[in-house]
């Protein structure tokens, strides 16, 4: 049948945080999902128009010397400098140049995660994305250890490791750093001002031990192409989350895209009480409308996605 890539969710005027609406509801049964390859192809097409994730996945290095001033792209009136250890630490080519993968995963960081078992589900994908540094070690059996990309907003630093404040933390970060030896750390170091510092601290350490790890930095336009494509669809997102990110862009790389971790709701379908991240204390206050993100809108796109094949939203157990 025809796909009409303007079928996509529209805007709800549901506004019940706790649980998606039932229609929304994602089936758990492994045979009622069949992938849509049609769609999955449009879509890939269609995101195509906007951007190229090939490309706005990094600033390379051709474009810019050390020195150069940056306009952060949600404030626009503040800048930056490119450091030599960034400028050093620019790919020369893009680090997602000419790969092609048959099943990617994309894991979240909800606490949906916790008892899942879908360690092994998630590490049998032949691309792995992973999002804010999220801790694997611990809770391998649910999330899987393999990590082909992971992003790193610089709030991070702070956030999970205490802003380097001593020796221990810095010494757990560098750990962290060095375990994901031989893939992508994308780090949005020109969003949003404010973590200048963090990313230098992060990049000198890289530099410091030579930690084996392919760092990269979004284009200035991704943000806005990304969210230009939502709108064109109808998806209202003020600012897209990390996980919508990733997978707007591992739609150029993925032929079948599987996302685990995305349940961005206090409650699980039988109504026990979710985490917010599978790994922290953080709370959902923290999705609450002073959050510049919309991430039950983005779960319902996602689950509309789900229900069409395009691509598969993994919320229940894997064993
Ligand atoms: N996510 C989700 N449900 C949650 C938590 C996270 O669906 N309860 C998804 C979102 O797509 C999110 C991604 O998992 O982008 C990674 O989670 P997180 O590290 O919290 O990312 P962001 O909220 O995007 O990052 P930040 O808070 O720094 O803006």
């Amino acid at each position: 049948a025809p796909v009409d890539p303007t079928a996509l969710p529209r805007p709800s005027t549901h506004t019940d945080r706790r649980r998606p609406s039932n229609n929304t509801t994602v089936k758990h049964s492994p045979n009622s999902w069949t992938f849509n390859k049609t769609l999955s192809n449009l879509i890939r097409k269609n995101i195509l128009r906007f951007l190229d994730p090939e490309r706005d996945i990094s600033i390379l290095k051709g474009t810019l010397k050390p020195g150069d001033i940056i306009h952060y792209v949600f404030d626009r009136h503040s800048t930056t400098n490119i450091s030599e250890n960034l400028y050093r630490l620019l790919p020369t080519v893009s680090p997602m140049k000419n790969q092609h993968h048959r099943r990617c995963a994309i894991v979240g960081n909800s606490g949906i995660l916790l008892n899942s078992s879908c360690g092994l589900e998630i590490d049998s994908h032949d691309f792995v994305i992973r999002c804010n540094l999220a801790p694997v070690e611990d809770y391998s059996r649910d999330v899987g250890r393999q990590t082909n990309l992971v992003t790193m907003n610089p709030s991070v630093v702070q956030r999970a490791f205490q802003d380097l404040v001593n020796e221990e933390w810095t010494e757990r970060f560098l750990q962290r750093l060095r375990s994901l030896s031989g893939s992508v750390l994308w780090i949005p170091a020109f969003m949003a001002k404010g973590g200048e510092e963090r990313v230098e601290w992060a990049l000198r350490l890289i530099l410091l031990h030579t930690v084996d790890i392919r760092t990269a930095f979004p284009s200035l336009r991704l943000l806005h192409a990304v969210r230009g494509y939502w709108l064109t669809n109808n998806v209202h997102i003020k600012r897209p989350t990390t996980g919508l990110l990733m997978y707007t862009m591992a739609t150029r790389f993925c032929e079948e895209i599987h996302l685990y971790g995305f349940w961005p709701f206090p409650l699980d379908p039988h109504g026990n009480p979710v985490k917010y991240h599978y790994y922290d204390t953080l709370k959902y206050e923290y999705t609450s409308s002073s959050s510049p993100h919309t991430m039950p809108l983005e779960f319902r796109t996602l689950s509309t996605l789900h229900r069409q094949g395009a691509l598969r939203l993994h919320t229940g157990t894997c064993d």
